[in-house]
């Protein structure tokens, strides 16, 4: 089963708090949106692998590390895991991003595909998804199999706040996408949004509501 873990440093529970606040201006979401997420993306790539590089200081020669590989995808499900990228590009700027559009069908309730973008060789890229809640788990597992059936092979997923409903549905289906989060919360209501949760993260990063 993937490893749920939720990133809980002091830094990223206060600035969650702060966002969970209903008075909270869309400005002030927005910016702290992305400071969690990139402290969130921080403690994700402890393990990214890294490569000897021999390098020349003003001083003399030396072998010094740096990321191996391809360079990450972040894939923000639109449209609120647009509110994540930024934070996530301040600590990997070199990643690259890919965009997967997903809507509800008002009747069935069931998430479709309408867009999908990614770079060459996502198959030799470490994919990480990013979107700020994970309610029923119906959008992170599409978008996991929408990557998956374009060869994408190492998937992990961010979160903001998880619902355990959401959790459990995506450890059911993807068992290798490990999920991390900045809070899981108590559980998901009727209505699909997540309690305490904070609210529609799209409506709150763009000022919709
Ligand atoms: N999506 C949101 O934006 N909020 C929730 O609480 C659940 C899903």
């Amino acid at each position: 089963m993937g490893k749920f873990t939720v990133l809980n440093h002091p830094l990223i529970q206060h600035k969650l708090t702060i966002i969970r606040r209903k008075d909270t201006s869309t400005n002030e979401f927005r910016q702290i949106v992305g400071e969690i997420a990139g402290l969130m993306v921080y403690e994700m790539t402890r393990d990214l692998p890294l490569e000897n590089v021999e390098i020349e200081t003003p001083i003399g020669k030396t072998t010094q590390k740096q990321l191996a590989g391809k360079k990450p995808v972040i894939v923000p499900i639109l449209r609120a895991g647009l509110g994540m990228v930024d934070g996530v590009l301040q600590m990997i700027p070199s990643a690259r991003v890919g965009h997967i559009g997903m809507y509800r069908d008002e009747e069935t309730l069931k998430p479709h595909e309408y867009f999908f973008k990614m770079p060459p060789d996502i198959e030799e890229r470490e994919c990480i998804i990013v979107d700020p809640m994970l309610a029923t788990g119906g959008s992170a597992n599409m978008a996991i199999e929408a990557l998956k059936k374009r060869g994408a092979k190492n998937i992990r997923l961010a979160v903001l706040v998880a619902a355990p409903e959401g959790v459990r549905k995506v450890q059911e289906e993807n068992p290798d996408v490990d999920i991390y989060a900045a809070a899981e919360d108590e559980k998901l209501m009727d209505n699909g949004y997540i309690y305490p949760g904070l609210g529609d993260a799209g409506d709150r990063l763009f000022g919709t509501k």
